[in-house]
């Protein structure tokens, strides 16, 4: 496949959702497509950014702090890596975005959305996903796994159910609002299952991206 527009897909959920097992599914399935691909993750992405990254997940701190440290880690990102890749023509699959600081720093912190709504602006207004999948799961099956498959858990993952059920909240909030951007996956079903509806909207994205959106 040649003239294909490059697609910018994020991947979200709470902690223990499974979401980054499925990556390097997603990522090999577009490159079979004859897509060029770079994976990637935030906080981090680039040097700086892991760094932070480092920092978030292991520091405690005020909820703005984090805040401002995944938006620095995010302009970083967006600099160094995502908008070079777009505009190779590459599609970039990216785990975790802005979504995230939505559900964790404002649904878990409670953070104002007014607070993260001018850093989104600032650090990238013209900038949003072109498909989203959230891998959603109730939050006690999230904490199972995180039990099972977590020997040393960061800050985040060893927050208490609450502050789960709240940033699970925000997220399903964030589909309600932008339902044609975020896909919600249920990530409780089998994996052959989920597998087949992540096929079912890479399909759609790719079909959009041979028509030119
Ligand atoms: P995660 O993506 O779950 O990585 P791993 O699977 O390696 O544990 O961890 C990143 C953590 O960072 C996650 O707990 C959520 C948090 N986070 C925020 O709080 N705000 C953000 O904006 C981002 C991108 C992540």
């Amino acid at each position: 496949m040649s003239s294909v527009e490059a697609m910018f897909i994020t991947l979200e959920g709470i902690d223990g959702a499974g979401k980054s097992s499925h990556v390097s599914f997603i990522t090999h399935y577009l490159r079979e497509h004859g897509v060029g691909v770079v994976a990637t993750r935030e906080p981090g992405g680039t040097p700086l950014g892991e760094t932070l990254r480092n920092i978030v997940l292991n520091e405690k701190m005020h909820a703005d702090t984090e805040a401002l440290l995944v938006f620095a880690s995010r302009r970083e990102h967006l600099a160094e890596v995502i908008e070079p890749a777009l505009a190779r023509g590459e599609w970039v699959v990216c785990d975790r975005f802005t979504d995230s600081t939505y559900a964790y720093q404002c649904g878990g912190r409670g953070l104002g959305p007014s607070r993260v709504a001018p850093l989104e602006h600032f650090v990238h207004g013209h900038r949003q996903p072109d498909l989203t999948l959230l891998f959603d799961t109730p939050v006690a099956i999230a904490r199972e796994r995180l039990d099972r498959a977590t020997p040393n858990p960061d800050k985040f993952e060893r927050e208490q159910g609450e502050f789960f059920a709240r940033v699970r909240q925000a997220y399903l909030e964030r589909a309600a609002q932008y339902p044609e951007r975020i896909v919600i996956v249920d990530a409780s079903q089998p994996m052959q299952m989920i597998r087949e509806r992540l096929h079912d909207h890479l399909n759609g994205l790719l079909a959009k991206a041979r028509r030119g959106r």
